[in-house]
C-alpha cells in the first residue's frame, strides 16, 4: 500500500497513529538535529520530522531528498509545539521512522510555489509542473465542479448529452477554420468544429427536444485574453420553445452555479437589456454594469457654440466619474492618451471639472460659458467634485471608445471588484450587420437566427432595422454566452441565405444538409452556448482564460511544451498526397 493517509488528512484526531504517506517533498530544511520535510500531494501539505538523534541514517538520507522528489515515508503522527494556523494539517507533524523514495526528481526550472518566480513561458513550457502549484490546480478543481454541477442541473431538467463530431465541414460561426487534410480523399480537408451548432439544430429534427454537449470548439482566429484557438463550450438546444423559456431555464443554470459553486444565492431576476439600449449608455453589447456611469448625449445640448469639432460630427457623448475632478494635468493627459490609442481610435478628450466652488473648469472653456457648463454638468446629475469626460465623432466608433473610457473609469474608481457579480440578459439584437467593406450585410449571430416575428416585414424593406431573437448573457462585462431561436422553416431560411448574398447553390453546397433536414419536419428550436473557460476564469477572478486550461495555447496560439503547431515528417505529407509550397509571406 503505497499511502493511508493523503498528504492534506491528518488533524489532532490522529495523533499518536502509524501512517504512511506518499507524494513530493516540497521543502526541505535541516535545523540543528533535525531535519524537516514539507510533503506534498493534490490534497495538501505534511510537516515530516527526521531526527539526528534517533536516527542518523534515516536523517542523513533525509537531508539527501532534493525538491520534488517522490517520496514514501511511514511514521507517528505527534502534536507540533508551533502549529500552523495556514494549512488545514498545521496542527500535526510525523515523526519519521521509515523513508523510501520512490523517485527521484532533476531540480524544477521554477519554484512549487504560489508566487513562483517561473515566467509565462518558463511556466507553459514546463506547464505539467506549473499545475503542482495550489494556484492552478485550485482552477482545474472549479473547472471540474462547474462541469460536474452543469451536467446535474440539465440532467436533472432531462438534457441528454450527446457528443457530436470533430471533423466536419465548416461550420457558421464567423471566424477561420482550422482543416484537417485527409489521407482517404486526397485534396480534401476536414474542418474541425467552431461550434456544434448544425448538429444541434438536426438532433432537435431528430426529437431529442433537450440536448447539451461540453463541447471542444476550434476557431482560428486573433487571440485575446479571453480566446483561445481551441475553447469549451457548454453547449445547448431546445425544442418548442420560445425566448422565454430557453432564458428561463439557463438563468436557472447560472443561479445554480453560482449557488452550489460559489456559494452565492442570486435571488432576483437577471436585468434585461436592449441591445440598442446598451449601445447607446455603454457603448458596448456586453455591459459591465457593476457600476453605473451610463453615457449621456450631448450633441443637442453643446451644438452651436462654434466649436467645429462639436458642431460637425455625428456624435457627442459624456460620463461623469464621481468625486474625479481633483485630476491633475498630469492625469488628465494620460485619459487622452488614453482614448487616442489606435485601438480606441479618439481623436481626443473634452473635460469639464465640477469645482467644489460651484464654478466649472474646461478643456472648451473658450467655447462655453459658466451657464452653458452648469447646464450640460445638469444633464449628468453631477455634484462638485465630479468630472465629466467627453467624445466626439462617428457614432457607433465613439460610443465604442467612450465605453472603453467608462471602464477604465470603473477601474481607477474601484467599481470593478472581482467579487461583485452583475448578471445582464442582453437582448434584441440586430439580425444583420453591415459591413463597409465589403458592402454587404452579415448575420450578426449566425445566418440561423430567426428574426423577431413582428420585425419579418423589414426583411425587404430595411433589413438593417430587423431585430433578432438573440440574447446574450453577459456578466460583468463578459460575454459568459449567447444564443438564438433558429429558423425552422425552409422559406425563411432562403430568404435569409438571399439576403445574405448566398447563391441558392452556395447555401446548398453549404447547408443542403441541413435545408433537407428542415423538409422532414423540424420543430420550433433555440438554444445557446457558454463559454466554460470564461465562466470559470470569471468564478476564479482570473485575468486570462489560459489560467484555467489544464494545457492552454500561447498568444501566438502555440503550444509550447509540445512545440506545436510543427513541421511534419515528409513520408506523413506523402501519405496525405500532399507537397507544402509556402506562399511568400
Ligand atoms: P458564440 O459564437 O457566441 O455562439 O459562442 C458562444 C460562447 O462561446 C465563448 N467563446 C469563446 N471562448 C473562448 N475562446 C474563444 N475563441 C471563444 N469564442 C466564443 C463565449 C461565447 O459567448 N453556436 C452558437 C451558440 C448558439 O447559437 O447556440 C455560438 O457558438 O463565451
Amino acid at each position: 500500500m503505497f499511502r493511508t493517509h493523503t498528504c492534506g488528512e491528518l488533524r489532532q484526531a490522529n495523533l499518536g497513529e502509524t501512517v504512511t504517506l506518499s507524494g513530493w517533498v516540497h521543502r526541505a530544511r535541516k535545523m540543528g538535529g533535525m531535519t524537516f520535510v514539507d510533503i506534498r500531494d493534490r490534497y495538501g501539505v505534511t510537516q515530516l520530522i527526521f531526527n539526528q538523534e534517533s536516527d542518523a541514517n534515516l536523517c542523513e538520507e533525509a537531508n539527501g531528498l532534493g525538491r520534488e522528489y517522490v517520496i514514501q515515508i511511514t511514521g507517528k503522527v505527534a502534536e507540533r509545539s508551533s502549529k500552523n494556523p495556514n494549512i488545514d494539517t498545521g496542527d500535526i507533524e510525523i515523526l519519521v521512522s521509515e523513508l523510501n523514495i520512490l523517485n527521484k526528481s532533476k531540480t524544477p526550472p521554477f519554484t512549487i510555489e504560489d508566487n513562483t518566480d517561473g515566467g509565462d513561458d518558463l511556466r507553459m513550457k514546463y506547464r505539467y509542473l506549473d499545475l503542482r502549484r495550489n494556484n492552478v490546480r485550485s482552477n482545474m478543481i472549479l473547472r471540474h465542479q462547474m462541469a460536474f454541477e452543469t451536467r446535474r442541473y440539465l440532467d436533472q431538467l432531462g438534457f441528454l448529452e450527446v457528443e457530436t463530431p470533430i471533423l466536419i465541414g465548416s461550420t457558421p460561426e464567423g471566424a477561420r477554420d482550422f482543416v484537417v487534410p485527409s489521407r482517404m480523399n486526397p485534396g480534401e480537408f476536414y474542418a474541425l468544429p467552431q461550434s456544434p451548432q448544425l448538429f444541434k439544430q438536426l438532433l432537435m429534427v431528430s426529437g431529442f427536444d433537450r440536448y447539451f454537449q461540453i463541447a471542444k470548439c476550434f476557431r482560428d482566429e486573433d487571440l485575446r485574453a479571453d480566446r483561445q484557438p481551441e475553447f469549451t463550450q457548454i453547449d445547448c438546444e431546445m425544442s418548442f420553445v420560445e425566448q422565454e423559456d430557453v432564458l428561463n431555464i439557463f438563468e436557472g443554470m447560472v443561479k445554480h452555479l453560482f449557488k452550489f459553486v460559489k456559494d452565492i444565492d442570486l435571488t432576483e431576476a437577471f436585468p434585461r437589456m436592449t441591445w440598442a439600449d446598451a449601445m447607446k449608455y455603454y457603448g458596448s453589447d456586453k455591459p459591465d454594469i457593476r457600476f453605473g456611469m451610463r453615457f449621456v448625449e450631448l450633441k443637442e445640448a453643446v451644438s452651436g457654440h462654434d466649436f467645429v469639432v462639436f458642431d460637425s460630427v455625428e456624435y457627442v457623448g459624456g460620463i461623469c466619474a464621481e468625486g474625479c475632478a481633483a485630476y491633475t494635468r498630469k492625469q488628465l493627459d494620460e485619459l487622452t492618451d488614453f482614448v487616442k490609442r489606435p485601438q480606441i481610435g479618439a481623436k481626443g478628450l473634452v473635460y469639464i471639472k465640477c469645482e467644489e466652488d460651484s464654478t466649472f473648469k474646461s478643456s472648451v472653456d473658450k467655447f462655453y460659458s459658466q451657464d452653458d457648463l452648469k447646464q450640460i454638468a445638469q444633464l449628468f446629475d453631477a455634484k462638485a467634485g465630479d468630472l465629466i469626460l467627453i467624445l466626439a465623432g462617428d457614432k457607433r466608433k465613439t460610443q465604442k471608445a467612450l465605453g472603453e473610457l467608462r471602464l477604465e473609469m470603473g477601474s481607477r474608481l474601484g467599481f470593478r471588484d472581482k467579487n461583485v457579480f452583475a448578471p445582464l440578459w442582453v437582448i434584441d439584437f440586430p439580425l444583420f450587420e453591415w459591413d463597409d467593406e465589403t458592402q454587404r450585410f452579415y448575420a450578426m449571430h449566425h445566418p440561423f437566427t430567426s428574426p423577431n416575428k413582428e420585425d419579418i416585414p423589414l426583411l425587404d424593406t430595411d433589413p438593417g432595422a430587423v431585430r433578432a431573437t438573440a440574447y446574450d448573457m453577459v456578466v460583468n462585462g463578459v460575454e459568459l454566452g449567447g444564443g438564438s431561436i433558429r429558423i425552422h422553416d425552409s422559406e425563411l431560411q432562403n430568404r435569409m441565405f438571399k439576403l445574405l448574398g448566398f447563391t441558392p447553390e452556395q447555401a446548398e453546397n453549404q447547408f443542403g444538409f441541413l435545408m433537407s433536414a428542415f423538409q422532414y419536419g423540424a420543430p420550433p428550436h433555440g438554444g445557446l452556448a457558454f463559454g466554460l473557460d470564461r465562466f470559470v476564469s470569471l468564478f476564479a477572478g482570473l485575468d486570462s482564460i489560459r489560467d484555467c486550461i489544464a494545457f492552454p495555447k500561447n498568444n501566438s496560439g502555440r503550444d509550447v511544451m509540445m512545440d506545436a503547431p510543427s513541421k511534419i515528417d515528409p513520408a506523413q505529407l506523402d501519405e496525405l498526397n500532399l507537397i507544402v509550397n509556402l506562399k511568400e509571406q
